[in-house]
């Protein structure tokens, strides 16, 4: 055996506001393949990961959810880890950012950074929320491009005429949050200084911890010039609070990262034999792996490995980047039925299904890849059932008639040889994550059995007596085709493996190079492996259209997320008795000049009457509105809006757009009258 390697390997910490999606899987799958394939080679690999727990997003969606963000984050990690883990992926450790190890971590790092003057102190000005008194993100507040005036975009670019510009540019700015027109405020935040390291970056990134392509890239912007980066956040934040600095926090994306490190430090408490320095000190020969998405490229190939070198740390080995899963060629859509949960999946389909077609498609390069849904059948089928498996099938029960006990003649020295040859291939192409070429390896292998086999054809040799050896040793070679498939596919196929394993009464080892397996008594052969059906893949897709991508940020206009919200937090009766409804009639419903989603309207509570601003356009045309009796929110707080004071709030169901309803009281319910 080579000199044992010591590796800690990571993959992409989830945020703890949505479910894991097959999007997520390509990763934690190729992940865990190249993880496997290092622990099946007898190297000392350690696979971290956790739960990215902070941010915005994170704290909004527990609010939203009735939850405590300590509570929302408890929740979605179970369900993570659920997820994960029936998809065969094997975690040494999974751990939360939101943890006592990443806090002192976190704390820690910054302070080397001041200590070593890379953090800058700037006032900045920001879209600000005046009714939720909260600091907007660009992706916070929507409103009509300044350049082509089309409605409905985000704070810091138009889709339309790819316009970039600040959130306050915007024409008729609003807060995805409230609804209410953003202000412009202050604030003291912390810079890390970037640019400072743009020596140090441009060596680093071309020193063989990149794929070229990404090195490329990131050229691009090395070269047209570093922006220091803004690591702080102000309160209401879900987050670290900076030392020192009360109301200050740490920007999620500092200390995510870091969470890599907490989780291996957790690790390392619970495990005498891990050493956290080893890993992570600054002269440290241990290996350091992380596997991410194309997208945040730049906190891993820039920020982190800069962070990392002013605190005193070691960098990353390789930063390994993959591209993004379409489905039957095109983005997952909800619509479609492709925004496929783990979860989902799972109820349908057997986890060795997709962790194949991923590693066909897995390459080494940031290119998209598609799963599609026909091609998933085929492939499933004709390789893994038609291809390897067979090879066992067929030749097990002569095994079985001459004993059970294996020959060790090798009765076709030359097949028996390809396998040999392809030993040293297989394993060069999962080291460098060309998981397309080892499948492909492995199946051009598979064929040339099954073409052996039915040459040979055992089962005709078998009746004609004095042709016991014979069969045997055909067999007993199939039998080792086969056992050599089933070592190079365990990284793959974890669970079937272990089936073969007690099949084959053996452990697979890939330690050592593959040696011929004769006279061993094997066990009595069960199907491994059942056919993909097509009306599973159906099912699984029409099980789809419904569920919500939970892992989109959450604007509050454009998600069925409502549907599924669970009951909030249990109030008191007096808490539900300060809220006053009332019946209402609509007298007046009109547009507003220059509203996207709102409508005017004149709500009389039987004398006294109330101009209310519903976000209601998408669903109804005034016209249809007037005359109707609907329910109001009487006592609300008047809100000073862009268009005017709104006095109050008519009560609808439904997640927003054109799927909005105002509720409408029986007959009989009269102007004025309180609802109880
Ligand atoms: N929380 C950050 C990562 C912090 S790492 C210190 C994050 N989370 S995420 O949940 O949005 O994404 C996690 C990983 O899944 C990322 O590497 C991302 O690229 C990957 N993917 C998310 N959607 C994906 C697809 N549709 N296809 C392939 N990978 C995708 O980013
Ligand atoms: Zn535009």
């Amino acid at each position: 055996m080579t000199e044992q390697r010591k590796i800690l390997v990571t993959s992409a910490l989830p945020y703890a506001n949505g479910s894991i999606h097959l999007g997520h899987m390509v990763e934690t799958i190729q992940t865990d393949i190249w993880v496997r394939f290092q622990k099946l080679r007898g190297h000392h690999c350690t696979y971290v990961c956790a739960d990215d727990a902070h941010g915005t997003a994170i704290m909004l969606k527990a609010e939203q959810l009735g939850l405590t963000p300590e509570q929302q984050i408890a929740k979605v990690s179970a369900e993570h880890q659920a997820d994960f883990n029936d998809f065969l992926i094997e975690f040494d450790n999974y751990h939360s950012t939101h943890s006592n190890e990443n806090k002192a971590l976190s704390s820690h790092i910054y302070e080397q950074l001041v200590a070593n003057g890379h953090i800058a102190t700037r006032s900045v000005t920001q879209a600000f929320d005046p009714e939720k008194e909260l600091f907007l993100a660009d992706r916070y507040v929507k409103g009509s491009c300044p350049k082509c005036k089309t409605p409905d975009q985000y704070g810091d670019n138009c889709e339309a005429c790819s316009a970039t510009y600040s959130p306050m540019e915007l024409i008729n700015p609003v807060s995805v949050i409230s609804g209410a027109t953003p202000i412009e405020k202050k604030s003291d935040h912390f810079f890390f200084t970037l640019p400072e390291f743009t020596d140090f970056l441009k060596t680093w990134t071309r020193a063989g911890h990149l794929q070229d392509e990404v090195a490329n890239k990131l050229a691009e912007w090395l070269d047209s010039g570093l922006q220091e980066w803004d690591i702080s956040r102000d309160a209401p934040y879900f987050g670290f609070e900076i030392p020192e600095h009360p109301g200050k926090y740490f920007y999620v994306w500092l200390d995510a990262p870091i969470g890599y490190m907490a989780s291996f430090k957790n690790l390392c408490d619970k495990n005498d034999t891990l050493v956290f320095d080893d890993y992570w000190k600054k002269d440290s020969t241990h290996e350091l792996y992380h596997f991410i998405g194309k997208d945040i490229i730049n906190f891993h190939a820039l920020f982190w490995p800069a962070v990392l070198s002013s605190a005193g740390f070691r960098t990353p080995t390789k930063v390994c980047v993959h591209g993004f899963l379409t489905v039957d060629g095109k983005k997952m859509s909800k619509s479609r039925g492709t925004f496929i949960n783990a979860r989902t999946y799972l109820e349908h389909l057997t986890p060795e299904y997709l962790r194949y077609y991923y590693a066909t498609k897995l390459t080494n390069s940031v290119d998209d890849l598609d799963l599609n849904l026909d091609d998933f059948v085929t492939k499933v089928n004709s390789d893994l059932v038609g291809k390897v498996v067979n090879i066992a099938s067929r030749t097990a029960k002569f095994i079985a008639k001459s004993g059970g006990t294996l020959s060790s003649t090798i009765a076709d020295e030359k097949l028996w040889n390809t396998f040999v040859a392809a030993d040293p291939i297989i394993a060069e192409a999962y080291e460098n994550r060309e998981f397309s070429k080892a499948m492909r390896e492995i199946m051009a292998l598979a064929d040339a059995a099954n073409e052996y086999i039915a040459e040979q054809a055992p089962w005709s040799l078998a009746k004609q007596e004095g042709n016991e050896q014979k069969v045997l040793d055909i067999c007993t070679l199939g039998i080792n085709c086969f056992k050599a498939l089933m070592t190079y596919l365990k990284p793959v196929l974890p669970s079937t493996a272990l089936a073969a394993e007690t099949f084959l009464n053996t452990t697979f080892d890939w330690s050592t190079p593959l040696s011929f397996y004769g006279e061993h008594t094997i066990n009595k052969f069960k199907p491994l492996m059942v056919r993909v059906e097509r009306e599973k893949v159906d099912a699984m897709i029409e099980a789809s259209k419904d569920e919500a991508p939970h892992a989109e940020p959450q604007a509050a206009t454009n998600d069925t997320w409502l549907d599924k919200e669970p009951v909030a937090d249990e109030i008191e009766f007096a808490d539900f008795a300060k809220v006053d409804l009332r019946i209402a009639l609509i007298a007046n419903a009109e547009h507003v000049e220059g509203a996207d989603k709102l409508l005017r309207l004149t709500l009389d509570l039987g004398g006294d009457s109330k101009n209310v601003f519903a976000g209601i356009k998408g669903a109804y045309k005034p016209e249809d509105l007037i005359g109707k009796h609907t329910i109001m929110v009487a006592n609300l707080k008047p809100r000073k809006m862009k268009f005017g004071l709104s006095e109050g709030m008519v009560l609808a169901a439904g997640p927003g757009g054109k799927a909005l309803y105002i509720l409408e009281p029986h007959a009989g319910a009269e102007p004025g009258m309180r609802v109880m």
